[in-house]
């Protein structure tokens, strides 16, 4: 390359036309996945006051919202229930349950809007007392119990029409696990997607206010099965067992504290690689534009663009609702 003045790297960026011909990464709406928590009851409408802009939604008031997702042409949904303490118990027993709230959602999802994909977690927090994604004795997260029950609510979330199973709970040999059982039961074709390089991240704290797993939790964590943020190669490894054991497609989570692990993951795997934009995330973005002190539009739009350049094939993001209405615009 010629060095400066034959190069003036500014010549392309004189024109708007020649910055959209030089432009080497654009979001669209085939890249979104919205991710949407629903609540037992009808035309129940909550904020949720840590993440400006998202609301837990009943049932109907959430295939309401799935109609303009799919009018505005987003790809996929990812739907998180919000249980009554009351219904939480120490195994999370509900979780297997057929006529549990995730299930009615899925139904009333694929009945109404069938060409919005639906991507259900299977981890144990939203059904335990204690918060944890696994089943707990003597304080301890017991890896091939907890196995047994994600593949029990996989099946019931499979069965109530889930197109993507996503085992966001870090447990080792459950990818695995699940695909030879949902196989086992005629439910070959339903796609898992591995929250495979999940961290055991302080920015998920308003997702844990949404779904009320934050009292549950109190002072434990879960370094015991996600990751430390501290580790790189080990998020490799992870991607490269959930692969093996047959996972369609990968995640990193959270996101942009971990574009780093995107790119690695992505250029060594070759998989669909998702980008989580996790609930702090979106909380720090918005909550400052809110107070006037960022461009929420503009801000959102940037770190879209990280995720894309970092080789993410789709990003999970609570704004992508706002993002497909501004691209249609
Ligand atoms: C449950 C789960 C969590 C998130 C997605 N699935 C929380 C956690 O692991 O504690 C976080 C999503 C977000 O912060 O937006 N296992």
């Amino acid at each position: 390359m010629p060095q400066y003045p034959q190069t003036r790297m500014r010549r392309n960026r004189q024109t708007d036309w020649s910055r959209r011909l030089v432009r080497e990464n654009r979001l669209s709406v085939d890249d979104l996945i919205w991710p949407c928590f629903v609540i037992e009851g009808t035309k129940q409408y909550e904020p949720i006051p840590s993440m400006p802009g998202v609301q837990r939604k009943s049932i109907d008031l959430l295939v309401e919202a799935a109609k303009e997702a799919a009018d505005l042409g987003i790809p996929a949904m990812a739907v998180f229930p919000v249980i009554d303490p009351e219904l939480k118990d120490e195994d999370g027993s509900l979780a297997a349950d057929p006529d549990n709230l995730i299930c009615r959602a899925v139904q009333a999802l694929k009945t109404a809007v069938p060409e919005v994909g639906v991507i259900c977690d299977v981890a144990l927090d939203p059904f335990t007392s204690h918060g944890q994604d696994g089943i707990v004795r003597k304080g301890e997260i017991l890896n091939e119990a907890t196995i047994e029950a994600l593949c029990a609510q996989s099946t019931v979330q499979a069965q109530a029409g889930c197109d993507v199973i996503a085992p966001s709970d870090m447990m080792d040999g459950r990818v695995g696990a699940i695909r030879s059982h949902l196989d086992a039961q005629g439910l070959s074709e339903v796609q898992i997607l591995s929250y495979a390089a999940k961290y055991a991240s302080a920015f998920y704290g308003p997702f844990r206010d949404a779904v009320g797993s934050k009292s549950a939790l109190g002072a434990a964590d879960k370094r015991t099965y996600q990751q430390d943020p501290a580790n790189g190669d080990e998020a490799l490894r992870e991607v490269g067992l959930d692969v093996d054991e047959g996972a369609d497609m990968v995640m990193v989570k959270p996101g942009m504290p971990y574009l780093d692990v995107i790119w690695r993951v992505k250029e060594r795997y070759q998989m669909p690689t998702f980008a989580y934009q996790v609930s702090g995330e979106y909380s720090m973005l918005m909550g400052a534009a809110k107070r006037g002190w960022l461009d929420g539009d503009a801000v959102m739009m940037e770190s879209m663009l990280s995720f894309k350049r970092a080789g993410a094939d789709a990003v999970l993001t609570y704004a992508a609702l706002e993002l497909a209405r501004r691209l249609q615009a």
